[in-house]
This record gives C-alpha cells, structure tokens and sequence, in this order.
C-alpha cells in the first residue's frame, strides 16, 4: 500500500497538483485527521508494509449519516479527486461517494485477492510469498514427525489465496470455500495418499472454509498419522513487500492519478491479462470474482 500512496502523490505533484492524505482511512475522514503531503512525505516507504496513512475499518460508510458526513468533509477540503486504496468494504464506499458528486478512483489492494475484474490486487503477492516460506518451514516438521498438517490461510470467505499458496507449496490437499469438500472424502483420499508411500501431509486451509481444529479432530479419528494446525495469522499481512507487489502497486496508483487528471470518475484500477486498465467501480462492487479451477484442478493433479 505504501507504493501506491508513493506513487499516488509522485504523479500527482509531477502534474502540478497539491495531495491531502486522509489518515486511518475513512475513519479519519470522518474524524478530520488528514495533512498535506510533499515529495519527502512519501520517501523511504516503498520497502514497508502497511500503509505510513495507517488505515481502520470504518463500520460507520455503511450508513447513510456516515457518507453524509464523509461527504461533507471532502466538500469542506474542496477535494476535486479521491483515490481510494483497499479492499471491497473501500470500493463499496468509494462507488457511493464517485455516485454523490465526488470523481473517485480505486484502487484494489488486499492480500484476498478477491476483488472483481483485476487478475491481482496489492498485497497479494506478497501475503502468498510469506505463507508459501512459512509452508516450506512447516513441512520440514510435517515430514521428519511424519504428521498432517492443516495450515489455515487467510482470506476471508474466498480461497484465492489459499489456492495460489497451496499450488506453490505443493501441498497435497486445498481446503477452499468454492469447492464442497467431505472429511469422508479426504479420510479415503490420506488413506490413498499413505499407501502410495506419503508418511506427512500439507493441507492448505482457507480460513473460509469452516473450523481447522474442528477437521483435525475428525481426521485424528481416521488416519494413523498425527494431525497438527498451525494458522499462519497475520503474519500474511505483513513484511516487506516483494517486488512485484510494489511495481504493481507503484503502476496502480499512477493510473489512478492519470485517470482523474482525463476527467474519469468512478473507476476500478485493474491488473487485466498483465496490463493495467481500468473498469467501472460499480462493475467489481456488484459482481464475484470467480474462483479458476484449472488452478484448483491442476493442483490436484500434481499432489499424487
Ligand atoms: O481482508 C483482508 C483480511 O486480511 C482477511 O484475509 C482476514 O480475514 C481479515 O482481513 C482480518 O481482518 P481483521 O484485521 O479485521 O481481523
């Protein structure tokens, strides 16, 4: 995130324009806590994870008196454009505001990425590099005590994470809410994998997917081996971002510049068959991304 407020505030002060950085989100929106920002505001953060603006979540820009209010306070600091950097609760705020009479960009970065319409969004690559290591790390105890593990992953009610990270890790089973899964059907499926000679197992777990501790006690029930959980947490959410994380973020946020300096309003900052593009907000606000099950599929075939 703070690539994209790095590059938000580059470009907009190389085409001549002044930047205020809300801080902690539409929370501080609501609560006034905003400041100017120069060139030297945004040095030195490209390398940190989370965002130097901080961030919160705002139950409050679901009411219609909290967008009022965030309303009024963008009028009063005679705000001609905002860019809005986060998840699908940010885009849903962000759609309503551009609908009221403020040009509003956004700009999808969560580690779910589960937003409509863009193939990645910020954050993303970087939670899956961290729970991939931290997989690598697993298996070393997974394979020496000869145990099954089930790693959670987060990810809210999706699994796109838990699929890419699970794919990555060679894990040999994807726990993920898009696809019905039966503790019948995995007990045989382990049985299977043991008698093929597997004496330790990766289950990757999408936080989405119902109680990990719940599933290890009945797989405890059926295999011979041990059962551990071990939930990554927030560690994913953290650290310093990868490489591609911040180019994508460094290209989202200077598009999103780009598209308020043409006069466009109410648009999705998208990464789409690699390039960067952009559709309406109200497009990914109503509509699921789709999980990929050649993905799913392939990871299946590969973990005999
Ligand atoms: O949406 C991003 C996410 O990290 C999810 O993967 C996770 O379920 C959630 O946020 C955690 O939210 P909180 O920080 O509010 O506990």
């Amino acid at each position: 995130m703070n690539a994209a407020v790095r590059a938000v505030v580059r470009s907009s002060i190389s085409y001549g324009l002044e930047v205020i950085g809300i801080h902690r989100g539409f929370l501080g929106l609501l609560e006034g806590q905003y400041s100017r920002l120069n060139l030297r505001s945004v040095s030195g953060i490209i390398n940190r994870g989370g965002t130097m603006l901080k961030t919160g979540r705002c139950p409050g820009m679901k009411t219609p008196a909290g967008l009022n209010r965030a309303l009024g306070a963008l009028q009063k600091l005679k705000i001609e454009g905002l860019v809005v950097i986060g998840g699908d609760g940010s885009l849903a705020a962000g759609n309503v505001l551009s609908k009221r009479g403020i040009p509003t960009i956004c700009v999808p970065a969560t580690i779910d990425n589960d937003i409509y319409g863009t193939d990645e969004t910020i954050g993303f690559d970087t939670a899956m590099n961290t729970a991939v290591e931290a997989i690598d790390k697993i298996r070393d105890t997974a394979s020496s005590h000869e145990r099954i593990f089930i790693v959670e992953v987060m990810g809210r009610e999706h699994g796109f994470l838990a699929l890419s990270v699970g794919l990555a890790a060679g894990s040999e089973f994807i726990l993920i809410p898009e696809v019905k899964f039966s503790v019948g059907k995995l007990c045989a499926e382990l049985k299977q994998e043991h008698r093929r000679g597997k004496t330790s197992v990766i289950v990757v777990f999408a936080e989405g997917s119902g109680n990990s501790y719940e599933l290890a006690d009945k797989l405890t029930r059926c295999s011979s081996l041990e059962v551990r959980v071990s939930s990554l947490g927030y560690i994913q959410r953290g650290g310093t971002p990868t490489a591609r994380s911040r180019i994508l973020a460094s290209q989202f946020g200077a598009h999103a510049v780009r598209l308020l300096r043409e006069g466009k309003k109410n648009r999705l900052v998208v990464l789409s068959r690699g390039r960067i593009a952009d559709i309406p907000v109200a497009l990914a606000a109503r509509n699921e991304k789709p999980i990929d099950l050649n993905t799913y599929k392939l990871a299946r075939r590969l973990a005999i």
